[in-house]
């Protein structure tokens, strides 16, 4: 493991510690991010360069670690992961109006899509290119670590709800009139459900979801109307009966059991009948935790493609559309700009929007960052993992 200063090279800040990880076979040991040099990269017109203050962790990063010979395969390496990055402003490109050098903000960083493939657009190092429009302003009321617990999970709840080819419901405002129509939101205490129901509600939409009771509070608390247990053996009956009478705008399906479950409450009722698809069919967690056999690698293709398989079945017998959610869509349609730029920046600075769930700060500088991975793999209860880098 190898540890660089920063330097600064022809007036630019030159970035000279990153993450690396390389692509994992399957069957070979888990390759483990490692820390080393890498290149500052300065922006393109539309892109801001941003120093990294507090970066948070996703199950993507995890997933695209343990799972790479199937999971976001087009990725080069060495790479730089992660999504979500809070800091300060340090470059912007020709055409940025909107950002200042020095300006605290937050962003969803893109590098590992398709169209990206970008190390220089990964969080998990001090200096991060981030699309303009990706990008919020910081209120002076919020910390770095409190604002990086927002990007993704905001942007993949608003590819839920907003896009056209999803939920398509009308966008948030910072007064919206009430819709009369409810949202089931399957997993509310997720970070994709937490910013899902905060979301909705700021759109006029009426919140049903789930969660464990310890969370009842939480989600209430963000504006979910009515909250049950998703591992109660009578859910999907008692969502059904609380959706009788109600105008059902569709549901968002955030958890490994969510999908099924969803497609039978909306078959049941009201309304639009599509379910948003956040999480995969089956976990890729025990590929990390010592089991990168091929047996294991089977046995979790066999269940995603027979879950995916059922779940088709089901949906179409049941007359209800579903489709899985990239959220990192948004980038390039109306909605990331109707997020990024007109409602969260305000809803932030007058305190409507909550910085949600809560930061759990793991450690602090990049060589934390693996064991964030590690701890987010094993699971959080409505909070999200956080590695600062003062
Ligand atoms: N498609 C995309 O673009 C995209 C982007 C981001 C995330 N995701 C996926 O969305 C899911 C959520 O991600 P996240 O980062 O928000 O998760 P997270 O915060 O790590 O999720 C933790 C929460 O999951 C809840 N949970 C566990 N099992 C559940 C189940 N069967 N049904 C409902 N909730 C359950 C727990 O609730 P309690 O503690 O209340 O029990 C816990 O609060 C993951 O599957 C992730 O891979 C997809």
């Amino acid at each position: 493991m190898q540890h660089c200063d920063n330097t600064r090279c022809n007036g630019l800040w030159r970035n000279a510690s990153c993450l690396t990880t390389q692509l994992p076979g399957f069957n070979q040991k888990n390759a483990r991010l490692e820390v080393g040099p890498a290149p500052y990269t300065a922006p393109a017109a539309d892109q801001i360069v941003v120093r990294n203050r507090a970066v948070a962790v996703n199950p993507l990063d995890w997933i695209i670690q343990v799972a790479g010979t199937v999971a976001y395969r087009w990725l080069t390496y060495p790479t730089v992961l992660g999504s979500d990055t809070a800091g300060e402003v340090v470059e912007v490109g020709t055409a940025v109006t909107r950002f200042q050098v020095g300006d605290h903000v937050l962003g969803h960083a893109v590098g590992t899509d398709k169209d990206s493939n970008s190390a220089a657009e990964g969080t998990f190092q001090l200096y991060t290119v981030l699309l303009e429009r990706m990008a919020c302003p910081m209120p002076d009321s919020l910390s770095f670590q409190d604002a990086a617990v927002l990007p993704l999970a905001v942007s993949t709840a608003a590819c839920a709800l907003f896009q056209r080819d999803q939920l398509g419901l009308q966008h948030p405002t910072l007064s919206a009139e009430p819709t009369g129509q409810t949202v089931l939101i399957w997993g509310g205490s997720t970070s994709v459900g937490s910013n899902a129901i905060q979301l909705a509600t700021a759109a006029g939409y009426q919140i049903i979801t789930t969660a464990s009771p310890h969370n009842f509070d939480y989600v209430r608390s963000l504006g979910a109307t009515t909250v049950f247990d998703y591992q109660s053996p009578t859910v999907v009956a008692d969502i059904i009966a609380e959706l009788s009478g109600r105008t059902c705008a569709g549901a968002v399906a955030i958890g490994t059991t969510s999908a099924a479950a969803c497609v039978k409450i909306i078959a049941a009722c009201t309304g639009k009948k599509f379910v948003s698809l956040a999480t995969p069919p089956a976990s890729f967690a025990p590929l990390a935790d010592g089991g990168r056999s091929r047996l294991t690698f089977a046995r979790i293709m066999t269940q995603f493609v027979t879950k995916s398989v059922g779940l088709q079945f089901s949906s179409r017998v049941r007359r209800v559309r579903t489709k899985f959610i990239f959220g990192t869509t948004l980038k390039s349609n109306d909605v990331g700009t109707a997020i990024y730029r007109d409602f969260l920046p305000r809803a932030l600075a007058d305190g409507r929007y909550l910085a949600a769930p809560e930061p759990n700060v793991v450690g602090h500088g990049l060589h934390d960052v693996q064991r964030a991975l590690d701890i987010q793999r094993k699971g959080v209860s409505a909070a999200k993992v956080i590695v600062t880098l003062d």
